[in-house]
């Protein structure tokens, strides 16, 4: 069982993924994370972000490890522990330019499909039913308002400890989402056989319930 869930910018995917993935005891794979080791180890490197080729290089000479765990993921980039470093804001504000680039999506999407085909699974990402897993069995898509989005963005980093403006956070939130649904490679946008489910006034356990009703009727 192949399920898949694409969305936007805190569009409430990971949340989702992970709760679905534990009531239908299947592994989860976050794929924003593989992009965002991708994009740690090109700011190591000092590399430029509009130089396609380097970045292609540096992604296919790289070993990415994802190690996953009850809905945790460990993030390995040649041998060294860096889960820690994929929220920082050099990643963030990086991260969706080093997406666009083709030869790089071409060598994480073959990782990901490999990661998928070992049995019982949940994906979540943007491009995951249309691209990576155009047969899953079921395929969903979240979506949400702006406001919404930064406002649960918001409060999840001041839970962390951190303020953020979300005058900035909606600005944010708008620059990734035109980078993610313009690009010419894979972009963002439902799968036309996915069920598209707006969580602006939902739980996360009354979208994991909606899902679940949706699978029963298949
Ligand atoms: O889901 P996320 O915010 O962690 O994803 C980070 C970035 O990675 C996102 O801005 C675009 C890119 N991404 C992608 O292009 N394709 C995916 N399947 C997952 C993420």
């Amino acid at each position: 069982m192949k399920i898949t869930i694409d969305g936007p910018v805190a569009s409430g995917k990971t949340a989702v993924g992970r709760a679905l993935a534990r009531r239908i005891a299947a592994r989860f794979l976050d794929t924003g994370t593989m992009y965002r080791a991708a994009t740690w180890a090109a700011l190591q490197r000092n590399l430029d972000f509009s130089n396609a080729d380097s970045l292609a290089k540096l992604v296919q000479s790289l070993s990415i490890e994802v190690i996953l765990e009850d809905g945790e993921h460990v993030l390995k980039v040649n041998g060294a522990d860096i889960t820690d470093f994929l929220r920082d804001p050099d990643v963030e504000a990086n991260v969706s330019q080093l997406s666009q680039v083709r030869q790089v999506r071409h060598e994480l999407v073959n990782q990901q499909r490999t990661i998928a085909d070992n049995g019982n699974i949940v994906v979540a990402g943007r491009d995951i039913g249309t691209v990576v897993i155009p047969d899953a069995n079921l395929k969903i898509y979240l979506d949400a308002s702006i406001d919404i989005r930064a406002r649960r963005r918001h409060d999840e980093m001041r839970r962390k400890g951190n303020i953020a403006n979300l005058g900035k956070l909606i600005e944010d939130i708008k620059t990734r989402d035109t980078m993610d649904s313009k690009r010419d490679e894979s972009p963002l946008v439902a799968a036309s056989d996915a069920l598209i489910i707006n969580t602006d006034r939902l739980r996360i356990d009354q979208i994991v319930t909606r899902i679940m009703q949706s699978m029963e009727q298949k």
